[in-house]
């Protein structure tokens, strides 16, 4: 059967052949050892010069996921999934720490620097977003709504994108009308808003540890203080040291990602989630669910949001387009349960609404811009990334990393020896124009100094390999001085 190449027209006919082998090698059709198509029939299957063939083999060999055999061909490597241990469950249960993130603000502009290779921020490459169709949908709209994009709406935002959110949050197993739909300038001021109506300065927030950095410039800018729960890189917060944080009534709400963390990349299972709701209600304590990663599951069906749960209304749920559509475009969306009135009247007092256009723009995506094929390629396209950087830091990096496995979203967590000083090597990779996310940014109180972030969602590229291979050969000089 003749299959035509079509998708990502923007890159060359060699690397859409590469893509593909390297999406069967991570879907596991094509497994350690196997031997791949040979040049030939690949030639005939796919309608390409045998030139184009034998180049794609060429880079997927540099990037050492296939290795070719004397006279026998092409094979996947058999070391391609011995990947390190997980890190572990962390154990900070700290007392209970005053947040100032500052180092952060100045980490997170060195890692939007579009000179480097940016492996810092948690971003998708441009080139897995729709830029092209939300570029034709905007202009349409602003021709056709020319008056509407430019009046005042209400502060919860634009009906037909309320409405389309309440039916994609069915996909998240939740039942909401569109009226209980909050738009806001991404999630980031979902959750600002949230928190905002569910303390005051002083209270103080349970959180993963890791913890997204971005929760803790909020907690930070009002004068919240955290405490950090343990965290297990597959399925989140202890719930038992939760509880117990509940019992000594030390916190006045949780906040945390459900599905495919940052940084962990941990996701809760279904149980977790229901038993969570249970300590809510009992204790009747709000959490704000962080979800915008829960629509780039790389298997089986998109995981719940905790929200879907939720019998009393005491989950706050924020999400966006950051991640899969847009991340300029600013466009978010909370559901904030018992807490509905005070967050739309935050956000009025905020900043009245979100733009128009941008709203239009995402309503106008999700009715009819074909938004679960592009999901279906974008899932693809990060599994693939995730699985080559895996391969890469199995190489290059010491035998004694812990790196996690994150089965949905795109960014890897490194733990290294604890001598191992991460920050000495965000310096030193920025001297190499490569940018990484040290490990105590995720902290409130300075932990994780032997761990770093990575982020996967830019398409796997020679420059990419060489950037790791830099960033491995660091680490072990870096650990090698010390052990002398
Ligand atoms: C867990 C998490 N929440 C929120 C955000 C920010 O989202 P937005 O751009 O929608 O404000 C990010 C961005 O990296 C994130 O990783």
């Amino acid at each position: 059967m003749k299959v035509k190449l079509v998708e990502a027209e923007d890159k060359n006919l060699y690397e859409q052949v590469a893509d593909r082998i390297r999406a069967l090698i991570a879907e596991g059709t094509l497994k350690p050892g196997d031997r791949l198509p040979s040049v030939r029939k690949l030639h005939e299957q796919l309608s390409v010069s045998i030139s184009t063939v034998l180049e794609a083999y060429r880079l997927l060999e540099d990037q050492g996921l296939i290795g070719a055999r004397p006279q026998s061909g092409y094979f996947v490597k058999r070391t391609l999934f011995t990947v390190p241990d997980e890190p572990r469950q962390s154990v900070f249960f700290k007392p209970i720490e005053p947040v100032d993130v500052s180092l952060a603000f100045w980490i997170t502009n060195a890692m939007r620097d579009p000179d480097r290779i940016r492996l810092g921020a948690a971003v998708p490459g441009l080139e897995l977003l729709p830029i092209a169709t939300l570029n034709r949908l905007m202009g349409q709209i602003i021709r056709s709504q020319s008056e509407i994009v430019h009046s005042y709406q209400l502060p919860r935002g634009c009906e037909a994108l309320r409405h389309e959110v309440a039916k994609r949050l069915m996909e998240a197993g939740c039942s909401v009308t569109p009226d209980q739909v909050i738009i806001t300038n991404g999630t980031t001021e979902a959750i600002s808003l949230s928190l905002r109506a569910v303390t005051k300065p002083g209270d103080t927030i349970a959180i993963e540890s890791p913890t997204y950095y971005g929760f803790l410039e909020i907690l930070e800018s009002l004068h919240l203080k955290a405490l950090e729960l343990p965290t297990h890189p597959k399925d989140g917060i202890s719930l038992e040291h939760l509880e117990t944080a509940l019992q000594k009534r030390q916190i006045a709400a949780c906040a945390l990602v459900s599905n495919f963390s940052n940084p962990l990349g941990s996701c809760m299972g279904d149980l977790k989630k229901k038993q969570l709701v249970g300590l809510l209600n009992q204790y009747h304590i709000p959490l704000v669910e962080d979800d915008l990663y829960g629509d780039l599951h790389f298997e089986g069906s998109r995981p719940k949001a905790i929200k879907a749960f939720d019998t009393e209304g005491w989950v706050l749920y924020c999400a966006s387009c950051s991640k899969t559509l847009s991340p300029g475009l600013r466009v978010g969306w909370c559901v904030a349960g018992r807490y509905q009135v005070q967050v739309e009247r935050l956000k009025m007092g905020m900043n009245f609404m979100t733009s128009v256009a941008p709203q239009l723009t995402v309503a106008a995506f999700l009715a009819n811009g074909g938004y679960d094929r592009h999901l279906r390629q974008m899932r693809r396209a990060l599994q693939s990334q995730l699985t080559c950087m895996t391969q890469t830091i199995c190489e290059v990096f010491p035998t004694e990393t812990k790196l996690s496995r994150p089965t949905g979203g795109f960014v890897l967590w490194l733990e290294l020896p604890d001598e191992f000083d991460a920050m000495t090597l965000y310096e030193d990779a920025l001297e190499h124009n490569i940018s990484i996310a040290p490990g105590i940014m995720f902290s409130p109180s300075g932990n994780y100094q032997n761990c770093l972030r990575l982020n996967g969602g830019t398409p796997w590229s020679e420059k990419i390999y060489q950037a790791i291979q830099t960033l491995g050969y660091l680490t072990k000089q870096q650990l090698a001085k010390k052990r002398v």
